[in-house]
């Protein structure tokens, strides 16, 4: 029990190190600029800071259900499986 007790103490005292992808939010500002945004979670019903989506990453391109993607990405529809990921900007 006492060894239970401890070990979630540590895990506690790790996570708090980090930052929690799922603060919750009223802005974009509130988030990490680098790699985050605040964005509405239809399972919570508020807003939290989610990732953006990295290349190759599932996204949405209207932003409903994820996040705009990543810097110098972008959400195209693959023309085979026809799922959206995050893909390179093509610099036209
Ligand atoms: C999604 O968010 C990006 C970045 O903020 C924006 O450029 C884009 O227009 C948005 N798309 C829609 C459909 O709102």
């Amino acid at each position: 029990m006492k060894t239970a007790l401890l070990f979630l103490a540590c895990i506690t005292v790790a996570s708090a190190q980090f930052w929690h992808p799922l603060a919750p939010c009223n802005g974009h500002h509130e988030c990490p600029a680098i790699g985050y945004c605040c964005h509405y979670s239809t399972v919570l019903l508020f807003q939290l800071c989610e990732l953006k989506p990295n290349e190759g990453w599932p996204c949405d391109p209207t932003n409903v259900s994820s996040c705009p993607c990543n810097d110098g990405l972008t959400c195209q529809q693959d023309s085979v499986t026809f799922q959206w990921t995050c893909v390179k900007e093509v610099e036209a």
